[in-house]
Formats: C-alpha cells, structure tokens, sequence
C-alpha cells in the first residue's frame, strides 16, 4: 500500500508556483491577486479561508479577504461581486460556500465574472470543463487528477465509481476522469443516494472515489483487492476528548482499507491540500490569462 501524499505533492506545487511570482517580480509584473469572499462565521468555511488565505503570503500572492456579517442581504453580495469583477487589481475571487440559506447560491455563483471564476464553478467554466476546452476546473477534482497524475497511477480502461453526485466533486470528477488524456481514459460509474447495491459496484471498482461525507462509510469488505482509494469526505465529529472539541475523518475505514488498497489518500493530509493548491494554480492561470489578454 502506497499514501497518496496530498501534503507533500501540494508543497511542490506551491514551490513551483512560488518560483514562478518569484520571476513575476523579478521581471517587474504583477503578481497573482485572489481574493475570499466569506459570508457568516462557519467554523470550517472560516478555517478553509484562512487556509487559503495563508497560502497566498506563503507564495507571494496579494490577497484580500472580504468577511461580511451572517445577515449580509443578497443585494449587497451581489454588489460584492460586481466590485471584485470590475476591479483590475484581482485576478481570482472565491465565494466560500455554503452560503447563508437566505441567499440564493446559483445566482451569487452566475454573478461571478467567469474569467476571474478560480472555483471553476461558473456554468460556462463547468461547460468548458466538459467539453474538454481551456476553463478553470475546480479545485478539488482538479487536485485529485494531478495526484494521480503525479504518482502515475495507472487509470486507462480501469472502473472507477465515484460515490456522491456534487456539483462541487462527484459531478466533475466522473466527467474528467471519463475523459481523454492522462489519469483518466477511464471508465466511470457515478453513484449517489439512489444508487441500488452500492457494495456491488465498489466492489468490482479499481478506484473508488468517495465524495460523500459520511464519517467511515466506505468499509475494508466494499473494497477489491489492490484498488485505489482517493477520500474526499472531510467531517468534523464531536469529541469532548480533543482540545479543539472535534476530530476530522474521512468517508474511508481508513485503517481497515488501507490494507487492501493499492494506493490510498490519508484524512487529513490528502485530497484537502491538493485543493488549496490547485485553487492557487488557477489564481496563476487567472493572472497568466489575463496579462495574455492585456498585450493581444
Ligand atoms: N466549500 C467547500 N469547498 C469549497 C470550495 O472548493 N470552494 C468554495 N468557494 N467553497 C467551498
């Protein structure tokens, strides 16, 4: 059994990114600016933004977090993103979701300026995605497929069953990973709710991508032999024992699993980081994309 080890490879990444502004700066240009717009105080959303946050100083990006108030009015964030797409100074902006329930999702996501869109969420960036065309991809599926592209797991021809139909992951993933090119060409069954027999499928799967977020549910006897496992479920369960009164697990019986997988990512220390760094590769295509614009 081999870790897919998203700490260490999202290091990397943001190594080559940060030599990369290293010589934005050198030549005199612009650096990279993605700003965070976060509405409310989500325990995780705030730990996420600030996360991301972080990342930007760590490799030389301007950022610029927004925090509004729980009670922000649609209307105002809808002004919000207005500013941040009119403004030249920022390259990528994020709205954290989940959004407060007084404030349609969809329409601040629609708001969002698709060139400037580093969540890849926009209808027309997920169009392009599935389509195969040049697009911002979003951070997680996107962190999962340079993990597997970075460790040459083996995916051509291979089942793969995604479990959980999100916009955010599931969805994407059975569309990139069903596509043409490297750590894909494979075959993909999505799974969700609905899904009859689940254990059926999973257990004739090569790799299983578990998108679900229920603590453990994806157990040793779900699991052939030598399959691959990428653990997207990040939940936090109450536990007075712990100093912060909570622990973060996976979808994944890890411990047991583990055991039969041929490669596995560990909770916390894989998909997660991959996603923050990939956020941050999108924030530099933004830049890249938007210089190419400037001088064409
Ligand atoms: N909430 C959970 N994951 C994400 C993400 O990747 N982007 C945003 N904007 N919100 C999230």
């Amino acid at each position: 059994m081999k870790i897919l080890d998203g700490k260490k490879i999202s290091n990397d990444i943001k190594d080559e990114i940060a030599a990369e502004v290293a010589q934005m700066k050198e030549r005199g240009e612009k650096v990279p600016h993605l700003a965070a717009v976060l509405v409310g105080n989500d325990g995780a959303s705030l730990t996420y933004v600030g996360s991301k946050v972080r990342s930007c100083k760590k490799i030389g990006f301007e950022s610029t977090l927004i925090q509004l108030p729980e009670e922000t009015t649609e209307e105002t964030l809808l002004q919000k993103v207005q500013e941040l797409n009119a403004n030249p100074e920022i390259d990528g902006y994020i709205v954290q979701l989940p959004l407060p329930k007084h404030i349609d999702e969809q329409k601040v996501l629609m708001a969002v300026d698709p060139d400037k869109d580093v969540d890849g969420f926009h209808p027309v960036n997920f169009g392009k995605m599935a389509l195969d065309m040049e697009s911002f991809i979003s951070a997680t599926p996107f962190g999962i497929m340079e993990l597997l592209k970075r460790y040459d797991v083996d995916t051509e021809g291979k089942n793969v069953v995604v479990i959980g139909r999100s916009h955010i992951v599931g969805r994407p993933i059975s569309i990139l990973m069903s596509q043409k090119g490297k750590a894909a060409n494979s075959t993909v069954t999505l799974t969700h709710s609905r899904t009859k027999n689940i254990q059926e499928l999973t257990q004739q799967a090569d790799i299983i991508v578990s998108a679900l977020g229920v603590p453990e549910f994806l157990k040793a006897e779900m699991v052939k032999e030598g399959a691959v496992i990428i653990d997207v479920g990040i939940t936090r369960v109450a536990d007075d024992s712990r100093e912060k009164g909570y622990y973060i697990t996976g979808d994944v019986d890890f411990d047991n699993v583990s055991k039969k997988a041929s490669f596995i990512t560990p909770v916390p220390g894989g998909v997660g980081p991959m996603t923050i760094a990939m956020l941050l590769k999108n924030t530099l295509l933004a830049r890249e994309r938007h210089r190419a614009n400037k001088e064409s």
